[in-house]
């Protein structure tokens, strides 16, 4: 496996994810009652943005200018308190990060990465949140979800967000992965990253999704570039099974405004739209 995140750190898909990750985060604690949050491909937590070829275009356009949609500035509120805790203006904080600073007693993580120097690095980066609240485990993140899934505490979000370096494998993974959560534990909240490359394949893939998730989901997208033209990455999607209440309409606000920062106004753009309507229980 030849992938870094670190390389990717920042970028505006990192953006996208993190703040929609936030914003689920906070929708889960508006009830007392504490959840699971288990992440699939977890990274290492926390990156130097000297490495990174891609936060230029990212992260660093959305720095410096006041944001007006409260979930941008809770997600820029949470960047800086990561760089002052870690005492260094270049971090950025991956989604273990985010969702273990965010995290109350009475919830608890689980992290899954499959590189061991990525895992160690992640344990290093989560070593002053306490133990029992949070665990990273070295192993495959879909076969993981079998062991953790359902939760005792009936209350889940889990996050998967691979690679996609052998492209259509993962896509595949990630169709059965959702599958597989949604069956062991079907009112659980599953959020997916996704790549927009060719806006056909993409729609293929949601397709054959719709036809397995009997859930309601909404698909966010959000595309600098136009959604068929050939530079690496057009667009950054994010799937949600089991969306909370009104998630979509705050989505649509602050997903225009992401677009327009990043520059995405002339030739990018943002939708949501629900997946496959719910189904009578
Ligand atoms: C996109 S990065 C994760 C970024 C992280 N979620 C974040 O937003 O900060 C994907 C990670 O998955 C790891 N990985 C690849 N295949 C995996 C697998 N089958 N199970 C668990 N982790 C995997 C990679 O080493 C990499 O660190």
């Amino acid at each position: 496996m030849k992938y870094r995140h670190a390389h990717h750190a920042g970028n505006f898909a990192d953006v996208h994810k993190h703040v929609t990750l936030l914003a689920l985060l906070s929708a889960l604690q508006r009830k007392d009652k504490g959840f699971l949050y288990l992440e699939t491909h977890a990274g290492r937590g926390v990156y130097d943005l000297a490495d990174s070829a891609e936060a230029g275009a990212g992260v660093a356009r959305l720095e410096g200018a006041p944001c007006t949609a409260p979930e941008l500035r809770h997600y820029l509120e949470r960047l800086a308190q990561a760089r002052r805790e870690c005492g260094s203006s270049r971090l950025y904080p991956g989604s273990p990060w985010l969702a273990a600073r965010a995290l109350r007693a009475q919830d608890r993580a689980v992290f899954v990465e499959a590189l061991p120097e990525e895992a160690r690095a992640l344990r290093r980066a989560l070593s002053s949140a306490r133990e029992a609240r949070v665990r990273v485990e070295t192993g495959d993140g879909f076969e993981r979800l079998r062991a953790a899934l359902p939760p005792p505490e009936r209350r889940a979000l889990t996050l998967i967000d691979p690679p996609y370096e052998e492209t259509q494998r993962d896509f595949e993974r990630v169709r059965a992965g959702i599958a597989e959560t949604v069956r062991r534990f079907p009112t659980g909240v599953v959020a997916v990253w996704y790549p927009v490359k060719d806006a056909r394949d993409t729609e293929r893939w949601l397709a054959a999704v719709a036809r397995q998730t009997e859930r309601a989901a909404l698909v966010a997208e959000l595309w600098l570039y136009p959604r068929d033209s050939r530079v690496a990455l057009n667009g950054s999607g994010m799937l949600i099974v089991n969306p909370p209440y009104q998630l979509d309409v705050q989505m649509r606000a602050w997903l225009a405004e992401l677009c327009e920062r990043l520059g995405g106004a002339a030739a990018g753009g943002s939708a949501v739209r629900p997946l496959a309507p719910a189904r009578p229980a």
